[in-house]
């Protein structure tokens, strides 16, 4: 009945006809909940109350249907905005992009001039640069675009994902590059050809990848809600005697607000995922899939007139 679920939600967060429908209705029902604004100047006062807590923050700008030059160009420039806003407000705040929102489905050579005005944006103010990992038809071309960037910029990292097959070699191959990684399970449909299908293997090979992420020395993002998970990350890291300052955890803004904060009092990184922007639908799809019970309340807002 889970796997339904899931799929069932995973399936809706694809349909753009619903990003519409959703964008024209308005994010009121999720904005301060599990987004933080429509637009980013919107969004710095909760950064801002974030980091006054100890929480360091990654903000998105939410929007994956993202069909034309003009508009991976405009996402572009909001890129380079939000990070001159970091700069500019002394926020304590990497940024995180979707190569689908800056155009790699039009064309790859778009997509590298975009990141390359982001990077040297981001370079100048010292703020990274995080690709976050779509859907497992796009992961190859992510990964060489990321390889490629991080020749000329140390500001850029990526995300890997453990529910696919292919990610053990991907990590051997990407830490020769030294990145700052983020380690994910994995938010997207994909098919048993690619990705475990049993909740039970991702887990494993999860905990397996934080344990060779750290062990070839990376700076580790360990980015879930599961206690299981961070458990598993806090014990490692005390038995290898890997420092503090070589991990974080990551977490959803809106997520586990409590448990964040009791890993700041425990002395570790935290830092918290802030979506913003009028395309909250995809994303909001993709949390129902992974946990309904988490954002019910906006659910229940989403239906009722
Ligand atoms: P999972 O959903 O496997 O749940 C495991 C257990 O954790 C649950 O059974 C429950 O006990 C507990 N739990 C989970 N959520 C809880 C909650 N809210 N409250 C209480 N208990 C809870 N994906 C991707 O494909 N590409 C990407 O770039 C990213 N980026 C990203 C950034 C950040 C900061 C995060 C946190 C996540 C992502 N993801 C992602 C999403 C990721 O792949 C994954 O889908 C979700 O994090 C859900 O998996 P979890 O590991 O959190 O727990």
């Amino acid at each position: 009945m889970e796997a339904v679920t899931r799929n069932f939600f995973l399936c809706l967060s694809k349909n753009n006809w619903l990003n519409q429908v959703a964008r024209k209705r308005g994010s009121g029902i999720v904005t301060g909940k599990i987004i933080a604004g429509i637009d980013f100047p919107n969004s710095v006062q909760i950064i801002k109350e974030l980091n006054r807590k100890g929480l360091s923050t990654t903000v998105d700008h939410l929007g994956e249907f993202v069909h034309s030059k003009e508009t991976a160009i405009d996402r572009t420039k909001e890129a380079i905005e939000t990070i001159e806003t970091i700069a500019r407000e002394k926020l304590d705040s990497h940024i995180s992009v979707k190569m689908t929102s800056l155009g790699l489905d039009i064309d790859r050579d778009l997509v590298i001039r975009n990141m390359t005005s982001i990077l040297d944006t981001a370079e100048k103010h010292g703020v990274m640069v995080t690709i976050d990992m779509e859907d497992e038809p796009r992961c190859e071309q992510t990964l060489e675009l990321f390889k490629q960037l991080r020749e000329s910029y140390s500001c850029v990292s990526t995300v890997l994902q453990a529910y696919l097959y292919r990610t053990e070699q991907d990590l051997k191959k990407l830490s020769v590059l030294k990145p700052f990684l983020r380690l994910v399970k994995g938010a997207y449909k994909e098919p048993a050809t690619v990705a475990y299908p049993d909740k039970k293997d991702v887990d494993d090979n999860y905990k397996k990848l934080i344990r060779q992420s750290l062990e070839y020395g990376l700076y580790t993002a360990v980015a879930t809600h599961d206690d299981e998970m961070i458990g598993y990350t806090k014990e490692l890291a005390e038995k290898l005697k890997i420092p503090n300052d070589q991990f974080e955890f990551q977490m959803l803004y809106g997520m586990r607000s409590k448990t964040q904060m009791e890993l700041v009092e425990q002395g570790y990184k935290m830092r918290v995922y802030v979506p913003y922007g009028r395309d909250w639908y995809g994303y909001f799809m993709r949390r129902l899939a992974e946990r309904p019970a988490n954002i019910s309340f906006a659910f229940k807002g989403l239906v009722k007139k």
